[in-house]
């Protein structure tokens, strides 16, 4: 997500600290903090990456109170608006949702090993290039690490209009041994259309029409390591 730089960016996130989990500094060989300490109260962890403008986190958020939300933005302008969105949400701070501003490629130094239930991913830039695919956030170099912080037999839920990404993901899980629980090529035409929150992004494409891709994916107990 391209954005102009926000004016007093520092201080309006500084503002929003309570809602913030700080990532470990770069190079620093620390065990990852326990992030239910940063919660009120400890709950299964869903954790979304790329979460953009905040509009799923934040509604999911106040939809699954018996779960802990983390979301993880690698712009800090853009997390800014998602950190400030779930301030002014309710009359109180949230308490079952914090925010990480940071590179999914960190993602093992950030979170300890089977502390996620389930994963989202929501409109990831497709990079469409061949010789861009490992930037993908459904190249194996990344699933590698998801396998890592997910719990054994955690979810991985992923929403696309993208329909080259869609393909080329179910293609990746299949190669790292993950089983696809359920798919669709139209979730708003789906049974699971009702309990759908939609991104920023989502409302964008569904205004022009376009359907939205979805699978949900298990990675097995004993899958092929990716
Ligand atoms: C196309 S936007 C979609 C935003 C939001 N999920 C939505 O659906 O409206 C993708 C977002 O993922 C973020 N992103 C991309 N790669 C990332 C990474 N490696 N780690 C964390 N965030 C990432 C981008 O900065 C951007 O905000």
């Amino acid at each position: 997500m391209r954005m102009r730089k926000k004016k007093h960016g520092a201080e309006r996130i500084a503002a929003c600290a309570g809602l913030l989990i700080q990532p470990p500094e770069p190079g620093i060989a620390a065990p990852p903090p326990d992030p239910q300490d940063s919660y009120a109260v400890r709950r299964p962890l869903h954790l979304e990456i790329g979460c953009g403008k905040g509009d799923f986190a934040v509604g999911m958020a106040a939809a699954h109170p018996d779960c802990n939300w983390l979301a993880m933005e690698r712009v800090a302008d853009v997390a800014c608006l998602a950190l400030e969105k779930a301030m002014r949400q309710q009359d109180s701070r949230p308490d079952n949702l914090r925010f990480l501003i940071g590179d999914a490629r960190r993602l093992t130094e950030y979170l300890p090993p089977a502390s996620v239930e389930c994963l989202y991913l929501n409109f990831s830039d497709p990079w469409p290039k061949s010789g861009h695919a490992r930037r993908r956030l459904t190249h194996p170099d990344f699933l590698r690490l998801y396998r890592t912080v997910l719990r054994p037999g955690g979810l991985l839920r992923l929403k696309t209009d993208n329909r080259g990404l869609f393909d080329y993901s179910l293609e990746q899980f299949a190669a790292c041994g993950m089983t696809v629980e359920w798919q669709t090529t139209d979730l708003h035409r789906s049974e699971r259309a009702q309990d759908n929150i939609m991104t920023e992004y989502e409302r964008a494409f569904a205004g022009q029409g376009l359907p939205i891709c979805s699978a949900w994916v298990r990675f097995g107990k004993e899958g092929t390591k990716p």
